[in-house]
């Protein structure tokens, strides 16, 4: 054990065939950074410090699966194709040479995407029932908006397959370059959670429903992967209760609601379920204080991840709302929750971006380097 006051945080974490070094993860960060999909070597220079600044797992931003209505920006990188899976490639190898571990987030963006901006505008979004949702609470541009509001067409059982194919070939490219494990954007309104949101899925066919119907596309993809990656190696799963449309919508309204797509999700082969939350201390339910990530492990017993704020002010979209963002040491807090086992890994997004060398930081005691904004424009 390290005399740090944090060592708690240094300790190794063993999931399937893969032991992390500490539990200090940096989170999904989209970067758009990929020209035509091909993450390079700038790319792979960029996750490289991070695996030397100490991180004990990196999750890649979110990295497209093969469908033409995956992704809008052509700068996304994806995880087909000899070029991109080249490139994936190297940035495997500079990680894994600095010490570091390394999972893509494999990405639909599915009812959210903007095809104004995708090299195929002709394509609709894939939508479960034709939904985009209710426009709640959101920081999205009016004009997108929209462009996207009107019904479309509900996706078809054999786009269903094709999909769930698509992320299961995605997966096997990753393993096969390299990578330590599959993280999956289950979250934040994008096409996996628009099959659990009742809000974007009025289905009644066996993807619609009760709870666990709407869990079931996520569901099959995960048992779709865990064949085509075999029994070791760790799948993670991003979700949320929050949506894009909407940062006030609920994915269950009760711990019970919730479990049951947790359950389903780690009946099917999940790990670690990543409970993707815009602040680490906010409890998600009444009467209790447990986080979102508290809840996910006391509900399937699975590992969890909690995110959100951690060494910084102020959550995401208050930084997005114009807020001043500054580092902030609220670790002890963290060190609290971790000490009570409400959660095994925590996530640092923008602190890890703006400083890759934020774990070892930590872990030398040493105080967090001043935020750097100006890191979010650039591959620093
Ligand atoms: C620039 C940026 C890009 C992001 N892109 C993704 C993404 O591709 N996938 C994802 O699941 N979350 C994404 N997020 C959310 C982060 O993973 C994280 O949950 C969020 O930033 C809260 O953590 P933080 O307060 O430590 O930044 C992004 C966040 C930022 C700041």
């Amino acid at each position: 054990m390290s005399e740090n006051k944090y060592g708690a945080l240094f300790t190794p974490l063993t999931v399937g065939d893969l032991t992390l070094k500490n539990r200090i993860v940096m989170a999904p960060m989209t970067r758009q950074f990929s020209p035509a999909g091909v993450p390079g070597d700038d790319v792979a220079a960029y996750y490289r410090r991070r695996a030397e600044g100490g991180a004990g797992l990196i999750v890649t931003e979110g990295t497209g699966i093969e469908d033409n209505a995956a992704l809008d920006s052509t700068a996304i990188p994806v995880m087909y194709g000899e070029a991109a899976l080249a490139g994936w490639k190297r940035v495997v190898d500079e990680v894994h040479a600095a010490g570091g571990r390394i999972f893509p987030q494999l990405w639909h963006q599915g009812v959210l995407r903007d095809a104004r901006k995708s090299a195929r505008p002709d394509v609709p979004g894939r939508r479960p029932s034709g939904l985009w949702g209710p426009v709640g609470h959101h920081s999205l541009p009016q004009d997108y908006i929209d462009s996207v509001i009107a019904p479309t067409r509900p996706m078809t059982e054999e786009e269903i397959a094709d999909v769930v194919a698509a992320y299961a070939r995605a997966a096997k490219n990753a393993i096969s370059v390299g990578f330590d494990g599959i993280a999956l954007h289950g979250g934040h309104g994008y096409l996996i959670d628009s099959f659990f949101w009742h809000e974007t899925n009025r289905r009644t066919d066996r993807y619609g429903g009760g709870l666990k119907q709407r869990a079931e596309f996520g569901a099959e993809l995960v048992r779709a992967i865990r064949r085509e990656i075999g029994p070791h190696k760790p799948i993670m799963f991003r979700f949320s209760q929050h949506k894009q449309q909407d940062y006030y919508a609920r994915l269950g309204q009760t711990p019970e609601e919730l479990g049951v797509i947790l359950n389903a999700l780690a009946d099917a082969g999940v790990d670690i379920l990543d409970a993707s939350i815009r602040g680490f201390d906010t409890p998600a339910f009444e009467g209790s204080d447990l986080n979102l990530a508290g809840w996910a492990k006391k509900l399937t017993g699975k590992l969890s991840s909690t995110v959100g704020g951690i060494g910084l002010n102020n959550r995401l979209e208050e930084m997005f709302a114009g807020g001043e963002t500054k580092s902030f040491d609220n670790l002890g807090r963290v060190l609290e929750r971790f000490g009570d086992r409400e959660f095994d890994l925590i996530l640092v997004g923008r602190g890890m971006l703006g400083d890759p060398a934020w774990s070892d930081r930590v872990r030398a005691n040493a105080p967090l380097a001043p935020f750097d904004r100006s890191a979010l424009a650039r591959l620093t």
